[in-house]
């Protein structure tokens, strides 16, 4: 290579490298707040979880919207809303967010069908795969009632969308509930998911594709009843933030951590300070965004449901920095970065 060349690559590299790196201190930070798109509009994307791709964030939640009901005959607090679909907004700063649209659009009418409006479609995650180009979203799939518990996966050519449904599964006959996914550095893909009734979660290696489970799972936080799953990791180690089993109303979050995704993973305290940390402040994890991991700086970003108005639901993103103690997320602390 000639040395124009390699200086030009040098060049391109480091405004690459810089793109990606969103300032840690100007981070807009909700504590049961509500996020406005850069129309004014609310947003709505709960569950949600983040594609950091080509320089661009790509937020994707479950779109609430309507009256809350409490579906009838269940021994918990079932409130719910007709399954929206799922969202997409981008940004390139995490402040402005621009609405992309509907990336996965429910169907109406069609009660057997899994994405109806009449079903559960939660926490949506979305990875890239590089291989076959295609965006993979998975998400939690249910009957109103939460007993069907699988994993349904859709794709697309494009991070916005349409994404095109394509069914669910029980990976390994195993149940799925809240999940997430987690793409590691070598390419390989993991679903995350509360399984055997909620009380164990298992982790599962996704096939190349990342369109389904393969046969390598593992059963971690056994007998825990955690849910809420997000993953990330800092240097060689693997993080995993998760609530109790409380259904809409908030709890405490542990973290745990493994040398690898498939375990064996140690469950430690609770990562959040503050008033209110006992409580996540209100809120419950859905997601762990890395702003600059060789720093230990991440956004944490979390729901505060309100379950008799779903639609009412408000976002917490707060800063999460890794100490020597662990992870760390303190309540918040300065006034949010203004939104645009
Ligand atoms: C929560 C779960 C939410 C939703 C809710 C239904 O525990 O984290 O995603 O499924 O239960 O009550």
């Amino acid at each position: 290579m000639n040395r124009c060349l390699a200086t030009l690559l040098l060049i391109f590299t480091t405004c690459a490298l810089k793109a990606q790196v969103v300032d840690f201190s100007k981070l807009p930070l909700l504590q049961g707040e509500t996020l406005k798109d850069n129309k004014g509009a609310a947003i709505n994307a709960h569950g949600a979880g983040i594609l950091f791709h080509n320089g661009v964030y790509y937020l994707y939640g479950e779109i609430k919207k309507g009256k809350t009901w409490l579906v009838p005959g269940q021994s918990w607090e079932d409130y719910r809303v007709p399954a929206g679909g799922i969202s997409c907004y981008s940004s390139r700063d995490l402040v402005s967010w621009k609405y992309e649209g509907i990336a996965l659009a429910p169907s109406t009418g069609n009660g057997s069908s899994d994405i109806d409006t009449g079903r559960v479609i939660e926490r949506p995650k979305v990875i890239y795969n590089a291989v076959t180009k295609q965006f993979v979203m998975w998400m939690h799939i249910d009957t109103r009632d939460y007993a069907f518990a699988r994993a349904g996966v859709a794709v697309s050519n494009s991070p916005t969308g349409p994404f095109v449904y394509r069914g669910s599964i029980r990976p390994n006959g195993q149940m799925a509930r809240d999940m997430t996914v987690f793409k590691d550095d070598d390419g390989k893909a993991y679903l995350i998911y509360s399984s055997e009734n909620n009380a164990t979660m298992q982790v599962c290696l996704l096939s190349t594709d990342y369109l389904s489970p393969t046969t390598r799972y593992s059963r971690i936080l056994v007998n825990r009843s955690r849910e809420a799953p997000a993953m990330f990791k800092y240097g060689k180690k693997y993080f995993l933030i998760t609530s109790a089993c409380t259904g809409w109303s908030p709890n405490q979050a542990t973290y745990a951590v493994a040398e690898r995704p498939l375990g064996p993973w140690k469950e430690f305290g609770n990562p959040c300070r503050g008033t209110d940390a006992d409580k996540t402040f209100y809120a419950q994890s859905t997601y762990v965004l890395p702003v600059d991991a060789a720093k230990g700086q991440y956004l944490f970003l979390a729901d505060k449901w309100n379950k008799l108005d779903l639609e009412r639901s408000t976002y917490t993103w707060l800063p999460l920095q890794m100490t020597a103690d662990g992870p760390v997320i303190p309540a918040k602390l300065r006034a949010s970065a203004p939104l645009r």
